[in-house]
């Protein structure tokens, strides 16, 4: 039985914080397929952390935020194997056809990394995510950053 905790609490004083925490999570083979939910204000670092993330990855060139296409897609080698990875910004998501009719679902339904911006705007469409991260923003502006996993995938994404 996995005992690893199912919430966690970081707090990141500067960027350097999320970068090392990023560079930490991307050796855990577990995000090969798993998807991580992002909350947080505007400008907590959603993206910020995804960018940390995905160069950790692999992904080389410019990392855009999604904001306006909804859905950016990145294809590494990662051990010899592709993994696939999808960063979501569902900020301006609104309408439910898009759904199918971009090919979400199909994005959702096929093995790989999928992480997720303003979720809960797709709230209804979107699977149970396998880990959680809600950043707060706070007065000295460092950050503080809960985790929450809601699968063994999840809780191995924690250890
Ligand atoms: N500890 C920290 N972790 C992450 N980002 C930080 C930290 N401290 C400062 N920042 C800065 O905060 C900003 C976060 O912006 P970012 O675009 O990542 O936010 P976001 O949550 O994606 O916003 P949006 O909801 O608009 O997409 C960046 O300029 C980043 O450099
Ligand atoms: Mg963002």
């Amino acid at each position: 039985m996995n005992q690893t905790p199912i919430v966690k609490t970081l707090h990141w004083p500067h960027e350097d914080a999320c970068q090392a925490y990023a560079l930490s999570l991307s050796a855990n083979v577990h995000l090969r397929h798993a998807q991580l939910c992002l909350h947080g204000d505007l400008g907590s670092g959603k993206t910020t952390f995804t960018r940390h993330l995905l160069q950790a990855l692999g992904v080389s060139g410019r990392i855009k935020s999604p904001t306006y296409a909804v859905v950016e897609s990145y294809e590494v080698e990662r051990g010899g194997t592709p993994l696939f990875i999808w960063h979501f910004d569902f900020y301006r998501f609104k309408d439910p056809q898009e759904w199918e009719d971009a090919g979400f679902r199909d994005m959702f339904a096929t093995p790989g990394l999928k992480i997720c911006e303003w979720p809960y705007k797709a709230a209804g469409f979107l699977p149970q995510p396998d880990l959680e991260m809600a950043l707060q923003v706070n007065a000295d502006d460092s950050r503080t950053v809960t985790l929450s996993a809601h699968s063994d995938n999840g809780r191995s994404l924690l250890a």
